[in-house]
């Protein structure tokens, strides 16, 4: 067997071996930490990604230990391969901080404000990369593009105003599926996802594209408006699927699962099954299998500490059995002073509607009796 040819990198000072062909972007990211520039487009685990955000943008100031002219640009971290005793700036360097916040300027020009009200928020990379780079003021004074609503079928929403182009989904679509029946129509400023003549993306594994979608543009209809992410527990389950790996997260709420997604590594992306292929899911997992007795639970899925969704996170084992003391014995034997149901006074949250399984959002009238779930 050939032995690897392995090239010294240096990425904010620190030094690394790489194999040869590894980009930039992989090779900082196996530094790990702030050291890893943001990627918005690029996704390891669909070929052909990447290129298109500019969010990855580093400085060569070392080519490499033959030529060490810096490059003249800053390179597509994403997209360069790196080279033996090349030296790179990401967070060190002035050109690269002033260039990413002029990335997430560009990037929010025509993206609207609407974490408050997005799905995304919480889980959303756009939001992460504004806080870091972006500015509190906007420069722009023309109207936001606006698109006319395409449907995408009954389980996947399309936020064709949030979308960044950043070809994920199309990259998905081409490589899971046998028939992409969805990409980008048309150029420039009226370059849209669509699927042209009013398709459902309805392949078995199309569900994907949700966990592909680095902002709000893609979403489950099956948990839209449903809750925030930081209020539920991920869960790490699985079930013996014939279709996928059946290896999910199950984000709950008490013993309701209100969504299904892949697991997740550190950078955002689909994590490996232990034989190595990336795990995607199937429709099924995702959509229909919707109660915790479809699941055998692993336990509490570990969630990055800097990450709004681990506030309120299960920590080890508390939270994830029930707890069998009653509030007296917790109590030194003394009745509570103040203990009400909430349901006594008022009509939220009704423990008889199980939000889980309510068909699209919920809101006012599913509280009024109408929309009791089975
Ligand atoms: S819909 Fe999402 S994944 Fe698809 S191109 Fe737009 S931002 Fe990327
Ligand atoms: S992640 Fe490199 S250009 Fe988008």
């Amino acid at each position: 067997m050939s032995e690897q040819t392995l090239f010294k990198v240096t990425v904010d000072g620190i030094t690394i071996e790489v194999p040869a062909g590894t980009t930039i972007l992989q090779a900082a990211r196996q530094i790990g930490g702030e050291v890893a520039p943001p990627a918005m487009c690029y996704y390891s685990k669909l070929k052909g990604s990447g290129g298109k955000c500019r969010t990855c943008l580093v400085e060569v100031s070392k080519g490499s230990e033959k030529d060490p002219r810096p490059m003249p640009k800053l390179v597509a971290s994403c997209r360069t391969t790196v080279m033996d005793g090349m030296e790179v700036k990401n967070i060190t360097s002035d050109k690269v901080i002033d260039a990413r916040a002029g990335v997430v300027e560009f990037l929010l020009l025509n993206h609207p404000l609407d974490c408050p009200i997005c799905d995304q928020a919480g889980e959303c990379h756009l939001q992460d990369l504004s806080f870091d780079h972006g500015k509190s003021k906007t420069r722009f004074e023309f109207q936001k593009r606006t698109f006319k609503k395409h449907d995408l079928g009954k389980n996947i929403q399309l936020h064709m105003t949030r979308c960044i182009l950043c070809y994920r989904c199309v990259f998905t679509a081409d490589q899971l599926t046998n028939k992409r029946v969805h990409g980008i129509l048309d150029r420039g400023d009226h370059a849209e996802i669509a699927t042209h003549i009013e398709k459902s993306l309805d392949n078995e594994f199309i569900g994907n594209v949700i966990d592909v979608c680095p902002v709000g543009a893609l979403t489950d209809k099956t948990f839209r408006f449903k809750n925030r992410v930081w209020f539920l527990k991920p869960m790490d389950a699985h079930r013996d699927c014939p279709t996928c790996s059946g290896r999910v997260t199950l984000w709950n709420r008490g013993d309701e699962v209100f969504r299904v997604t892949a697991r997740k590594d550190e950078w955002g992306e689909i994590e490996d099954t232990p034989d190595g292929k990336p795990g995607w899911i199937c429709n099924t997992c995702r959509f229909d299998k919707k109660e915790a007795s479809d699941w055998v639970i692993e336990g509490p899925r570990e969630i990055s500490r800097a990450s709004v969704i681990s506030q309120g996170h299960y920590a080890g084992k508390i939270g994830t059995t029930k707890p069998t003391e009653t509030f007296l014995a917790v109590n030194g034997g003394r009745a509570p002073h103040l203990l009400m149901d909430i349901h006594d006074e008022s009509e939220v949250n009704k423990p008889t509607i199980h939000l889980g399984k309510i068909q699209g959002p919920s809101h006012g009238d599913t509280f009024e009796n109408k929309t009791e779930s089975a």
